[in-house]
């Protein structure tokens, strides 16, 4: 039966940790609120070693607290990250998107800094300043980086957070012997802009239940042996890990096995691992794609994607890992797409009539289950102090750490 306005309305009579508020997907006060209790105390990831694989190579980043950075290998080839922000007057130092220099030079009033974000010269410095400013004074702002984890750039702008290896935990355990074995390069790299909220997209690789958006999914493991037993593992810092599948990619039509994978899994091995606030290590055996998410507004996010093979691949080897990576999720694959329509068409919505949404599916931790996204938004909750489902504190407390529905529960569907 339809449902008339009040009923679209009512709180669903689910527990509070089953359902979010949509207003979360579109508040200003809570997107602020998300970069100051959030982004701007968690290790993220800015880019790969491989990006920037020279000494004085750099990068530009848009960090997701709303901070321009520097990624920027020295001479003595340690990785560093820097405000990209001059301490002069404010202005911009780099601009490009990447780029090799031995120094960063300002272009405003040429104030020039070294690899490690020292200041190296003042123009006419003892004639202006005589002696109450001095380069000593005048470095960048660095910010925390640790290259971990498969060789990730990871940077914090809490100079007093724990290290990458404490953030992480176990959650990457699984997968150390293919991410730490040997080196690994990115070979291709794509930029998503969507009008969403990043949160869905996390979510989508948090759930499994929408395969059946996914042809391809839906022939290759789906309707495979072992896709129902495959179980979510649940960490702490709101981490979690999906539990392997072996894929039959030849029971989609024009495909077959992959010849390649990585250091210690076996072909068509397929392992995933969701990182809180919206990082995803994705190893489809021959590739491993890493996502990662840069919000520039409530409704509006960059999704950056990595693709990466072994540093020591031969040139077939490489030309194999692409061929296998873009079949799936390259622009024209088969798979991510799909994925970025889900999260355009709920960007539609949000603002325009979108309701309560559902994270109620109840399956013993399998597949289907929704749980990768529960744990996910109980750490959400706990890092803002707010309920996911309730964020304004409106609802009377359902004895779950948040508000409730208005309903009495209803118990939830196994
Ligand atoms: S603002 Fe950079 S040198 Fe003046
Ligand atoms: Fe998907």
């Amino acid at each position: 039966m339809a449902r008339s306005a009040a009923d679209w309305d009512r709180r669903p009579s689910l527990p509070s940790t089953h359902f979010i508020d949509p207003r979360i997907y579109s508040d200003v006060a809570i997107f602020k609120d998300e970069q100051e209790k959030i982004f701007a105390k968690t290790w993220v990831i800015a880019c790969h070693e491989s990006e920037v694989p020279e000494k004085y190579d750099f990068r530009t980043y848009t960090h997701p607290a709303g901070k321009n950075l520097i990624i920027s290998r020295g001479e003595d080839m340690k990785i560093r990250a820097f405000y990209n922000v001059c301490p002069h007057r404010g202005n911009t130092v780099l601009y490009g998107p990447s780029g090799n220099g031995k120094h960063m030079v300002c272009i405003f009033h040429a104030f020039a800094f070294d690899t490690k974000g020292n200041c190296v010269d003042i123009p006419r410095q003892t004639a202006g300043y005589q002696d109450r400013v001095c380069k000593a004074d005048m470095g960048l702002r660095e910010v925390r980086t640790e290259t971990a984890f498969g060789g990730m750039v990871y940077v914090n702008l809490d100079d007093g957070a724990g290290s990458v290896a404490d953030f992480i935990g176990e959650a990457l355990t699984d997968m150390s012997v293919a991410l730490s074995s040997e080196p690994l390069e990115v070979f291709s790299y794509h930029k998503a802009d969507v009008h969403t909220n990043y949160k869905l997209w996390h979510d989508t690789n948090s759930e499994f239940y929408h395969d059946y958006m996914h042809y391809h999914n839906r022939q290759t493991s789906m309707m495979q042996p072992g896709y129902f037993e495959r179980k979510y593992t649940q960490y702490p810092n709101g981490h979690a890990r999906v539990g392997d599948q072996t894929v039959n990619y030849e029971a989609y039509e024009g495909f077959k096995g992959r010849d390649l994978s990585f250091p210690g899994m076996s072909l068509n091995q397929w392992k995933m691992v969701d990182l809180f606030p919206g990082m995803t290590y994705n190893l489809r055996g021959s590739s491993l794609r890493i996502d990662t998410l840069i919000p520039l507004s409530p409704t509006h996010v960059q999704i950056e994607y990595r693709g990466l093979g072994l540093l020591r691949d031969t040139p077939e080897e490489r030309a194999q890992r692409i061929d296998d990576y873009n079949s799936i999720w390259g622009p024209f694959g088969r798979n991510l797409h799909e994925d970025l329509l889900g999260v355009h068409g709920q960007g539609l919505a949000i603002g325009h009539g979108q309701g309560f949404v559902l994270h109620a599916r109840e399956e013993d931790s399998t597949i289907h289950d929704e749980i990768g996204m529960r744990h996910f938004y109980a750490e959400w909750s706990a890092k803002l102090g707010r309920s996911s489902s309730d964020p304004y504190g409106e609802q009377p407390s359902d004895g779950n750490g948040s508000a409730s529905g208005a309903q009495p529960h209803l118990a939830a569907a196994h």
